[in-house]
């Protein structure tokens, strides 16, 4: 099979996150955090060095400021709903996940606005706009890193700048990019990270991250067990056990440790770059094509390694069906939970297809899709 889904979740992990699955569960397999036996120790430490190593990936000073959840829709809702009260305005954009745009339109009915910024066919944020949507009860600025949708790139850095100068807090979804751009807490100007642990991190489905900055306090969705403080009865204040109640999902965070060591090892610069190449040899080999519609910017450097594309007007369910039954091809096509960011790239009637490639696709893999695509664009002319 080929693999080209890598936006929804990376597929194949490398092996280490395998092994360090199957370890934890094998060999250390405690509870961590709530009793002092050695295996249990063993269990608290992997969370910790997970930690750890999630701050060196983003310059993160106190790992304890690193939330381990159970995927970024979990980061984006305790994240969003603890940070705003009756009366705050959001910002955020049209190429936003459901995964944000839901939970901000859920707070409507408890008196919280929003503005959504549209975005330009390419999926690209005008600054200005973002600006002008600027109001004074505004708490909080979320975008994407990346649409999931066109790949497309939002430039965190100027929106930072905004979002400091008018004292407004700001979050990046980086689901799309963590674990393949470099983002550097210490040089941009960030309260909250919010990140799936499946896709560019390369861990295990089940697992999710939320870097909140130092001296933030958000509200709670979840009281429970947190292995500390057992003898008062409310929830500590202290990071991370104020965000993590309940039994740790342990064998995800051993799998999502190896994932980010490998990334660390790996360095993020040279992931990057073999994407970026990847992308840029497949938007070019598309158009050879007959009849493909590609959408979002056609400059690899602008976006991730996700490219949308329709054949003439093609359902966008059949030409999946297509390269999967017959080719062997693993794509998505629909909408991908993203009705607002189809709206931008005005494909929302079509949806399209999503090809998504990852660290471990090849040049070879990117010919025979294109070949699949020319077989199946000819026998519909
Ligand atoms: C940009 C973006 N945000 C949020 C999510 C939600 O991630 P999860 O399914 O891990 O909650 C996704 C998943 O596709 C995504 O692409």
């Amino acid at each position: 099979m080929i693999y080209l889904d890598n936006a929804a979740t990376t597929y194949p992990k490398p092996e280490v996150v395998y092994e360090s699955i199957m370890d934890c569960m094998k060999n250390y397999g405690a509870n961590p955090g709530r009793a002092g036996h050695r295996l249990a120790m063993r269990a608290a430490r992997e969370i910790y060095d997970t930690r750890e190593n999630i701050a060196k990936l983003f310059n993160v000073d106190n790992p304890m400021n690193i939330i381990l959840t159970t995927s970024a829709t979990d980061s984006l809702n305790l994240a969003i709903k603890g940070c705003v009260q009756k009366g705050d305005h959001i910002i955020t954009t049209s190429i936003e996940h459901n995964s944000v745009i839901r939970p901000i339109k859920s707070l409507e009915k408890y008196g919280i606005e929003n503005t959504i910024v549209r975005c330009d066919k390419e999926g690209f944020l005008n600054t200005e706009d973002l600006k002008k949507a600027i109001k004074p009860n505004t708490k909080l600025i979320v975008t994407t890193h990346a649409s999931n949708v066109c790949g497309t790139l939002v430039d965190i850095e100027e929106v930072g700048n905004i979002a400091k100068e008018s004292n407004i807090l700001y979050m990046i979804d980086a689901s799309q990019t963590a674990g393949v751009y470099n983002i550097d807490v210490n040089k941009i100007n960030v309260d909250m990270i919010a990140a799936a642990g499946h896709k560019g991190l390369m861990g295990p489905q089940g697992t999710g991250i939320l870097y909140i900055r130092e001296g933030i306090s958000l509200e709670v969705l979840k009281e429970g067990g947190t292995g500390s403080r057992s003898e008062d009865l409310f929830q500590p204040e202290l990071s991370p056990d104020k965000y993590e109640s309940g039994t740790h999902n342990t064998p995800g965070i051993a799998g999502l440790n190896a994932g980010v060591k490998f990334i660390l090892e790996q360095g993020i610069e040279n992931i990057k770059k073999k994407e970026e190449k990847l992308c840029e040899y497949m938007l070019k080999e598309l158009d050879k094509v007959p009849n493909i519609i590609i959408y979002g910017p056609k400059d690899s450097t602008k976006k991730t390694a996700v490219i949308p594309i329709n054949i003439g007007d093609m359902d966008s369910g059949e030409v999946t069906y297509l390269l999967d039954e017959e080719y062997d091809i693993a794509t998505r096509s629909g909408i991908h939970c993203s009705p607002l960011a189809h709206q931008t790239l005005g494909t929302l009637e079509q949806g399209c297809v999503r090809f998504s490639l990852g660290l471990f696709n090849t040049k070879e893999e990117i010919d025979k899709t294109i070949e699949a695509l020319k077989e199946i664009s000819l026998q519909n002319l």
